[in-house]
């Protein structure tokens, strides 16, 4: 049966009777929608997202792929685009009592997740807006490609993602869904049968952006964060147009911003220890370990071969590699 669900709209309840659908991770089914995978409700917001955003120069798009360092890169971002306007790290700043998906909204969960009657007006928000987004380049509205707004991307080796990914599902997927095994998800993932997926195409089209407009798109990898954070944030900050000046950097501002940001510091905070997302699950299940390389105490020798190559078939000649 078609997803029984009253917040759908007829026309979504329509448009996915026409789409290609498998078992989903957390969904009996994901779509294939405008040559990604996704979710009912992400498919109909997706939509009103598409039809009404009117970008502004000034806005800034923190895009990703799920479970890449999404909720420390809204965070990094958050804290150095506001730095002006909340220069204390330690008391009163908003990441010490929201979590930055509550800061940094998103488009397809937050922002344009109500009906398509209920289109919010964004005209009044602090500038420079904040948004985030999981959806894949190609399907950004126009106006986002038009506009002199910014995007910063974050991707991660596929290894960890895929585990990660997996673990985070299996908490907070409904109860009334039968547990995915580790090889069934193992074997969706590399078909490309995950949100937003498949991983390999959400990689290359915001990667071959970076390329051709690298004022617009800054492609980043979680692993150069967790190696050197500092240079990646100044990466941030100058791709923003507001570097950090050296008075800053003397100053403590960027060690500062970072602490603020760590996993550490972020995972015991009581809004991230007891705070849910959009009532829909725990902030703390975005917490877990932080750690690059986690996946080779899952994956098999063999799984791990099998992702090597899909890896390497996919993204051969782009000039991206893990
Ligand atoms: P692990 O599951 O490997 O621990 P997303 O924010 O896109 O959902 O990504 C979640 C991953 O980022 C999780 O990885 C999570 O632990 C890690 N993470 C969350 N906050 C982080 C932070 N401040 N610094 C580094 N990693 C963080």
């Amino acid at each position: 049966a078609i997803e029984e669900d009253e917040k759908l709209s007829q026309a979504t309840k329509e448009l996915l009777l026409s789409l290609p659908r498998e078992k989903g991770w957390r969904t009996p089914y994901v779509y294939l929608f405008q040559g990604f995978w996704c979710q009912p409700h992400e498919i109909q917001a997706i939509i009103t997202f598409q039809k009404h955003f009117q970008a502004k120069d000034s806005d800034v798009l923190v895009a990703t792929v799920p479970k890449s360092g999404t909720t420390w890169l809204k965070a990094l971002t958050f804290a150095t685009v506001n730095r002006h306007h909340f220069s204390s790290f330690t008391k009163n700043h908003p990441l010490l009592t929201f979590n930055p998906h509550d800061l940094v909204p998103f488009f397809e969960y937050t922002v344009y997740a109500q009906n398509d009657d209920k289109v919010p007006d964004l005209s009044d928000m602090h500038e420079p807006r904040i948004f985030g987004t999981h959806v894949p380049f190609a399907s950004l509205p126009s106006s986002i490609k038009e506009a002199n707004c910014k995007v910063i991307y974050i991707c991660r080796n596929p290894f960890d993602t895929f585990l990660s990914s997996w673990i985070f599902i299996k908490k907070i997927k409904p109860g009334s869904l039968p547990a995915l095994q580790l090889e069934e998800a193992f074997e969706m993932y590399c078909r490309g049968v995950i949100g937003f997926g498949p991983f390999w195409t959400h990689m290359l089209g915001y990667w071959k952006e970076s390329i051709e407009r690298p004022n617009k798109v800054l492609f980043l990898m979680y692993e150069d964060l967790k190696e050197d954070v500092t240079l990646q944030l100044k990466r941030v900050a100058e791709f923003l147009d507001c570097p950090f000046t050296l008075e800053e950097e003397s100053s403590g501002v960027i060690d500062d911003i970072i602490k603020l940001c760590s996993f550490e510091k972020m995972k015991e905070l009581e809004i991230n220890k007891y705070g849910t997302f959009a009532r829909n699950f725990e902030n703390k299940y975005l917490f877990r370990k932080g750690e690059v390389g986690d996946s080779v105490n899952y994956l098999s020798p063999s799984m791990a071969e099998k992702l090597t190559k899909v890896i390497k078939e996919k993204l051969d000649g782009s000039g991206l590699s893990f």
